[in-house]
């Protein structure tokens, strides 16, 4: 199986091969900014204290709406799991290229697929970095190599989605709806789909040539990414380009293409890519929560007004990730497909 990581250990990249030298576009030119995106405190958002409570989903839904991104700090999943999954990670890419191919997948929804550079940009440039995806829920699926790799990844994505459910419940708050409105409305209880996502960019020797993951945006309602201490996450706000310098011990969180479609356009799926470095390998680790694979997602009801009409058309889950794998990743949120 080919692979970034063993092309580059192999020695065979002494340059740049010209595949993976990614043109500059004039946005690549807009200037970066050095803003941080707002910090969230879990653990106010499940306080007894009925106003520290309300002042963080007040602060939720800001974060939600004026940026699409936050830091969540006080997340009750522990340093010792957080730190297994990365070293176990680190392991899973280190077997052999032999011992990774029995895993590789070739369709969407099998249920593990790992490889490299999995979507090809319009212009075919190929991008520096090898994945692993597997869909953890409502069935779980992951890896039997390394030891013991398995059992840490279900145990962190079953304490990712407990967070999840807690932020979407102070998210349905934040938005003026009741509580348990994301989740009835999504039918969560009845099998929300989770995608384990996690991506390994090689040191590369001209990290500037080259692209970690293009711009685009993510597919389901929350994305939580947990990341080793490398930076390389930029999201696009106010039209810049903001380099996201992860805080020890932090998740950050995105609101994806599904909750801008339920909120009719309140929360946006904010445009976001990685770039690459050449001292070490960066790892991120990626659980994208969605609806049951089968629900149809459209605008809530009560955030439909007359000056407001739908701007989404409803579509199933199953079909949008289709859509979105069968577009090439080309700056454009696959949402343009079906906005109305
Ligand atoms: C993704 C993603 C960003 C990163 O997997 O969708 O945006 O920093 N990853 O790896
Ligand atoms: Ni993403």
């Amino acid at each position: 199986m080919f692979t970034i990581k063993g092309s580059v250990e192999s020695d065979a990249v002494r340059s740049i091969p010209s595949n993976y030298i990614c043109p500059k576009t004039p946005d690549d030119s807009i200037i970066y900014e050095t803003q941080n995106v707002p910090i969230i405190d879990f653990s106010l958002l499940i306080s007894s204290n009925p106003n520290e409570r309300s002042k963080a989903i007040q602060q939720l839904g800001d974060a939600c709406r004026d940026w699409g991104f936050f830091m969540l700090i006080n997340h009750g999943v522990s340093e010792k799991l957080r730190g297994e999954v990365l070293r176990s990670t680190k392991s899973f890419f280190d077997l052999t290229e032999e011992e990774k191919r029995e895993f590789s997948g070739e369709n969407l929804f099998d249920p593990i697929r790992c490889g490299t550079s999995f979507n090809v940009m319009v212009d075919k440039t190929l991008f520096w970095r090898d994945y692993l995806k597997c869909h953890v829920h409502p069935h779980f699926h992951a890896p039997s190599k390394p030891l013991g790799f398995s059992e840490t990844l279900e145990e962190y994505i079953t304490k990712s989605r407990e967070v999840t459910g807690v932020l979407l419940k102070g998210i349905s708050l934040s938005l003026g709806l009741e509580e348990n409105y994301i989740h009835k409305r999504m039918n969560l209880e009845s099998g929300a789909h989770q995608l384990l996502v996690i991506n390994f960019y090689p040191p590369c020797p001209k990290p500037e040539d080259v692209m970690g993951l293009p711009p685009h945006t993510d597919h389901g309602l929350l994305t939580l990414l947990m990341q080793n201490d490398l930076g390389g996450l930029q999201i696009q706000h106010n039209d810049k380009w903001i380099p996201i310098q992860p805080l020890p011990n932090s998740f950050l969180i995105n609101t994806g293409d599904h909750l801008e479609i339920l909120t009719n356009g309140k929360y946006k799926s904010v445009v976001h890519r990685a770039v690459v470095n050449e001292k070490a390998a960066r790892i991120s680790v990626g659980t994208a929560h969605g609806p049951p694979i089968d629900s149809i997602v459209s605008p809530a009801p009560e955030l439909v007004q007359e000056d407001h009409p739908p701007a989404y058309r409803g579509i199933t889950y199953r079909d949008y990730l289709m859509l979105q794998q069968s577009q090439e990743l080309n700056k454009k949120s696959c949402l343009d497909r079906i906005r109305i």
